[in-house]
């Protein structure tokens, strides 16, 4: 019943984004510079709300662009009506629709689906991960050298030791490779297909992560906190990898390469 009513705003989503691909629509700028919303955010928020609740009208919703609609209750969707947002805007067709269900503040279910590669992505807890239907699992590297990375950077600057630019540095001064796709959401997905090896990001916010970290888990890797303690969608820092690397991606993160 959940999973009927995750495809299902999915592809109501779906519609609302296809409608607009050959037309004009509204760019609005949120707080932060290039921080954007596009009138199909609205659109594709909308469609998804609908949907869940016409079939759960007493859940709690969060979602990215209207905010947290409460309810008391057990479970709660927390939605990226549009996860790259900017790639949108520019027709770049890396970005997804992402939804995640928790459950006694332990998320439970995710789906991820980009309309423009037509890749779904399934995640439940205890169940595994699958990319249009099938089974799929984290990368079997082993060292942060040879890894093929992702991460995303904020809209506002992070001046900070171990900041979003100097530890990109660190891998690129060291020639490890940190791709930067602009969607956390389909970032996660990927490295639960093991396209990537690891992602990592400073400052997300729940509806960016719900679904792709629990993927990540459920495809066999490792999600933590920047510090490498247990993983919560409501503080910014993430490290996801296929859980081999973890905790030499942690270390080079936190002190730098060894010497
Ligand atoms: C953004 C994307 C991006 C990440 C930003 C997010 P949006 O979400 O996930 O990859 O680097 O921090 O805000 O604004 O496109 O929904
Ligand atoms: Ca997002
Ligand atoms: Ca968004």
């Amino acid at each position: 019943m959940f999973k009927n009513t995750l495809l299902q705003a999915i592809d109501a989503a779906t519609i609302e984004i296809r409608r607009f691909t050959d037309l004009e629509f509204e760019i609005t700028n949120k707080e932060g510079i290039n921080n954007l919303v596009t009138e199909v955010d609205h659109a594709s928020e909308k469609a998804i709300i609908d949907v869940i609740t016409k079939n759960f009208p007493g859940h709690h919703i969060l979602s990215e662009e209207c905010g947290d609609l409460v309810q008391d209750s057990q479970y709660k969707w927390i939605i990226d009506p549009i996860d790259g947002t900017v790639n949108f805007a520019h027709h770049i067709p890396i970005c997804c629709i992402s939804i995640g269900l928790e459950h006694n503040g332990k998320m439970i279910m995710g789906g991820i689906y980009n309309p423009f590669m037509n890749e779904l992505f399934i995640g439940e807890r205890g169940q595994g991960v699958t990319l249009n239907d099938k089974r799929i699992s984290v990368s079997k590297k082993e060292k942060v050298a040879n890894a093929c990375m992702v991460t995303g950077f904020p809209y506002t600057y992070l001046d900070e030791p171990n900041g979003p630019l100097q530890v990109f540095e660190r891998f690129i001064r060291r020639g490890v490779p940190v791709r930067r796709l602009g969607s956390a959401a389909i970032d996660l997905a990927w490295v639960a297909c093991g396209r990537f090896d690891g992602f990592y990001e400073h400052k997300l916010q729940p509806w960016d992560s719900a679904a792709g970290f629990l993927m990540v888990e459920e495809a066999g890797g490792k999600v933590t906190n920047l510090k490498g303690d247990e993983y919560s969608p409501y503080e910014p820092g993430i490290i996801a990898t296929n859980g081999i690397i973890h905790d030499e991606l942690t270390d080079v993160i936190n002190n730098g390469w060894p010497v």
